[in-house]
């Protein structure tokens, strides 16, 4: 089996304005964006895998593969994605399909797709993502912008808020991890340790 940097990097050639990213995301990125998934309950979703950083971390919280579904739109990341993670429901699907696949009341859900600065693809992924959340479901994203990818009007339009749980400055290039959850009071950010 190539290696998951190998087989990132020959899709990041073929289609890099989908893969938008040089290298997989390091462990220590994939522990930050499944922090918490341990206490989820009901189905997980992970959408944009690659080559399944994040859904070898998600499996290594407990989570069985059964309750896991990826929604990925590189066909050979599927194919990869399927031999690697036995059980696990891999669908060759857009993220803005993410309402369309027989799922609610999801405990979280952790994505990988680039969404910065895109707003109608972030109103079509987020959005639909909490249309399908359980009350208490977060949703986790990987950004390489110190800033929010989701803009305080857009949160305020989705009726969600920001937290940001923090950078991963080892990742290539470094990463930083924001989690949504719906909204309690006013838009805006706040840091974990605030
Ligand atoms: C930056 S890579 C992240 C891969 C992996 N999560 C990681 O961190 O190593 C973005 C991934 O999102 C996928 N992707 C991009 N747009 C997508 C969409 N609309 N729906 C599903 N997957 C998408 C790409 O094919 C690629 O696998």
């Amino acid at each position: 089996m190539p290696s998951d940097f190998a087989v990132f990097l020959s899709e990041m050639i073929r289609r890099p304005g989908e893969v938008r990213a040089l290298a997989p995301s390091s462990a220590a990125t994939a522990r930050l964006m499944t922090e918490g998934l341990e206490r989820a309950r009901g189905p997980i979703v992970e959408i944009g895998p690659g080559t399944g950083s994040f859904t070898r971390a998600i499996l290594a919280r407990g989570i069985a593969p059964e309750r896991l579904t990826l929604l990925e739109m590189n066909p050979r990341f599927c194919a990869e994605l399927r031999a690697r993670f036995p059980g696990v429901r891999v669908l060759n699907r857009p993220a803005q399909e993410i309402d369309r696949i027989d799922l609610s009341q999801v405990g979280a859900v952790v994505s990988g797709v680039p969404i910065l600065a895109r707003p109608e693809l972030q109103r079509a992924v987020v959005g639909r993502a909490f249309d399908i959340m359980a009350p208490g479901g977060f949703l986790t994203q990987i950004t390489y912008s110190g800033k929010s990818p989701v803009t305080p009007d857009m949160q305020a339009e989705l009726g969600i808020a920001a937290l940001r749980r923090g950078t991963v400055w080892t990742n290539l290039p470094p990463a930083r991890v924001f989690e949504y959850r719906r909204r309690a009071s006013g838009p805006g950010v706040c840091d974990r340790n605030l």
